[in-house]
């Protein structure tokens, strides 16, 4: 059986899927497919192992609706159509847990950056700025004993929240669809509504899925409501926030900084005014890019292809709906 790949993906995944006997075709040009193209390649195959910026739309389902699996490459699956794969019969899987302590470490850092104007300063030394030692220049904010909140206290949120607790003690408050009472003891983190996170946090880290209710969700009305001196950090997903709001929060001093490792949208234009902010930090949506990561999502694509194509349930089922029918 055939599989195709839409992006160069590491090895791991793909010996794994040829030791099945599989025949697999990767994606080689050095841009991202159009959907023609896509829809083409998919045709042709029996499993499609894609990334998040592949469109997985009803266009798309439903002319490749012969996919025995479709695999992301990603725990996030915004851009693929569940219910329509779901009413289709194409089960969809992810790669969930593998990325965690990866995706958090690139909060910790984001918050880290922000909090001493790290990456404005690097900018600044090659620039020539840097000159003598000004007592009253450059100073960032501590971050120990205040408080963490955290939009979505899943596994993410939750690697997150162990960061900070163990390097500043930090108090940690969230906000979630659902009570997490393990965090809550291991963390002593605190559930609150919307509105006090978004007034008790002096850091705001968001780790949510995007769908309808966190789309646009952090916007002017919501940083208005923030501390002064808060620090918005989201590694989750660009449209979670809405950038202008979060330009303008930033340059009135409605909030003190930002990190992002999503932004909206991606790539992020070399002109956004958020790179030449001082208190902010962006990266190129790299949180999973670490070599053990991104093996282990590698590897966990291919056992959900193998499953699905041996008529198996995926190890990680996105729809297992699918299942009960
Ligand atoms: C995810 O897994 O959803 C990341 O955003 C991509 O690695």
């Amino acid at each position: 059986m055939k599989v195709f790949i839409s992006r160069d993906i590491p090895a791991q995944g793909i010996e794994l899927m040829r030791n099945e006997g599989l025949e697999v075709t990767v994606w080689k040009v050095d841009r991202p497919m159009t959907q023609p193209e896509l829809i083409e390649n998919a045709k042709q195959s029996d499993a499609l192992l894609c990334v998040f910026s592949d469109k997985i739309d009803k266009l798309f389902l439903n002319e490749c609706r012969h996919l025995k699996v479709i695999a992301q490459l990603a725990v996030g699956y915004d851009n693929i159509d569940i219910d329509e794969a779901t009413r289709l019969r194409i089960p969809i899987g992810n790669t969930p847990d593998v990325l965690s302590e990866a995706t958090a470490d690139a909060a910790f850092l984001l918050m880290l950056a922000a909090s001493r104007k790290a990456f404005h300063l690097h900018k600044s030394i090659i620039k020539g700025e840097w000159t003598f030692f000004r007592p009253k220049a450059n100073l960032g904010i501590e971050l120990r004993n205040k408080t963490l909140g955290i939009f979505g206290l899943g596994r993410i949120g939750t690697e997150m929240a162990k960061r900070c607790k163990g390097a500043y003690q930090m108090d940690v408050i969230y906000c979630s669809r659902s009570r997490n009472s393990s965090a809550e003891e291991l963390l002593q983190a605190r559930k609150v509504e919307f509105d006090e996170l978004l007034s008790q946090s002096d850091v705001l880290s968001v780790h949510c899925s995007l769908n309808e209710t966190t789309n646009g969700l952090f916007n002017k009305e919501a940083f208005h409501k923030m501390k002064r001196s808060a620090i918005f950090i989201n590694t989750a997903r660009g449209t979670i926030h809405n950038e202008k709001d979060l330009i303008d929060a930033l340059s009135e001093r409605i909030i003190w900084g930002a990190g992002l490792d999503v932004t909206n949208p991606e790539p992020m234009r070399p002109s956004n005014p958020l790179l030449s902010m001082e208190n902010v930090a962006v990266l190129p949506h790299v949180g999973s890019a670490t070599i053990e990561a991104r093996n282990a999502m590698s590897r966990l694509s291919a056992e959900n292809i193998i499953h699905g194509l041996r008529g198996e349930k995926l190890p990680n089922i996105v729809n297992p709906g699918i299942y009960n029918r």
